[in-house]
């Protein structure tokens, strides 16, 4: 990352301003009157229950349902434009094995330590990428929605920003944003920074200030560090329940997500970054057999440390969930989100990423009504 290049920032007025309360570090919406805030929901990868994930389509439905914030995860193109993309490699995700004038870019590279054979999009340009449609991820799981399929272009993370904007609108509500940077290590290998790009389109959109709704968020500690210097909005260190950040895997340090949920790893945290994004099983371990064990002390050693938590990522689907809410014994059949979603919220979370915001915002609203009974 240039830090030069971001260092030259500048801070825009207007835009999306979030509400007063929703200012700060922590962006949780306080209840109107249950003495609790109320949990926040993020649309991972926008609808994607419901449409194929990163497309226009799947965040503005989310938006529709009633999500707090949505979720475009970024890599960029070859000519360093920020896409929205879980992965850089775009087989799984696009149309992109059905076009022979791409035949040739196939292509084995290792990513992040791995192997990885398939289409990447740092060796598109935008306007090839535009040529792409997008595809479902998961046909097996959710085979109704590959009715969409072919549908759908790539957006850019602009594109994503001018929806969220216009939705707001509508819907008479901010709606927030809440990027990812994939695989910075690796894109800063091959001269595609995606710092950069990210600080300039949310200063092209007036969001880099404080009291807009934006949360930037990252697996690697490195570019989180750096951004905090540089950036207004609030951050969020990612950590998953296996493996290490692959920064400090390529540095040699020896530290693994583990250690960084410990109290200590907590702390150093939270002298970058606002909220921890916590794979659902840190929170709510599960045993051999899938099945919750206690509660792990992660949400309030982080809240000790003056952190936030969000988890990901609910999903309807039994074969997501831990036993204890599958309803029935197919795996793709929908499980008991509500007693799911609860749990989480008993547990502490300030944030759910959610493929389905509509069960997400209903299953908040339960919640949140049962908390209301309980305080009388
Ligand atoms: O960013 C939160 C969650 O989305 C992390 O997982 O792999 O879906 O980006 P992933
Ligand atoms: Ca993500």
């Amino acid at each position: 990352m240039a830090a030069s290049v971001l260092a030259s920032s500048v801070t825009l007025t207007g835009g999306l301003t979030a509400p007063a309360s929703a200012a700060g570090t922590s962006q949780a919406v306080p209840a109107a009157d249950a003495g609790v805030d109320e949990p926040l929901v993020i649309a991972h990868r926008g609808a994607s229950g419901y449409r194929p994930e990163h497309t226009l389509a799947a965040y503005k439905l989310a938006i529709q349902m009633g999500a707090d914030y949505v979720e475009p995860d970024l890599v960029s193109t070859k000519d360093g434009v920020l896409v929205a993309r879980h992965e850089n490699e775009i087989s799984g995700t696009t149309d992109v094995a059905d076009h022979p004038e791409f035949a040739d870019r196939r292509t084995t590279k290792v990513v992040d330590g791995h192997e990885v054979t398939g289409w990447f999009t740092e060796d598109f340009t935008l306007a090839e990428l535009k040529t792409l449609r997008a595809e479902e991820r998961l046909p097996d799981v959710r085979p109704g929605n590959t009715r969409y399929d072919g549908r759908y272009q790539v957006p850019t993370f602009d594109e994503v920003l001018d929806l969220v904007a216009r939705e707001s609108r509508r819907r008479g509500e901010v709606v927030g944003v809440y990027p990812e940077t994939k695989h910075p290590t690796y894109f800063d290998s091959v001269g595609l920074s995606l710092e950069e790009p990210l600080v300039e389109a949310l200063q092209r959109h007036h969001l880099n200030r404080p009291n807009a709704r934006v949360y930037i968020q990252s697996f690697e500690t490195g570019n989180l560090r750096e951004l905090a210097d540089t950036v207004r909005v609030p951050l969020v260190q990612l950590v998953d329940a296996t493996g290490a950040p692959y920064d400090l895997q390529a540095a040699g340090d020896p530290r693994t997500y583990a250690d960084l949920v410990t109290r200590e790893g907590l702390r150093e945290i939270a002298t970058y970054a606002d909220s921890v994004g916590a794979n659902k099983d840190i929170v709510l371990p599960r045993d051999a057999e899938g099945y919750l064990t206690l509660p792990s002390s992660v949400v309030d050693d982080a809240h000790d440390a003056g952190l936030d938590v969000h988890v990901w990522t609910m999903r309807d689907e039994n074969r997501f969930m831990a036993r204890d809410f599958w309803i029935g014994t197919d795996p793709n059949a929908k499980g008991d989100a509500f007693a799911e979603y609860a749990a989480f919220f008993d547990a502490g979370v300030d944030g759910v990423f959610s493929d389905y915001s509509d069960t997400a915002v209903a299953a908040r609203e339960a919640w949140l009504a049962e908390q209301r009974a309980l305080a009388g």
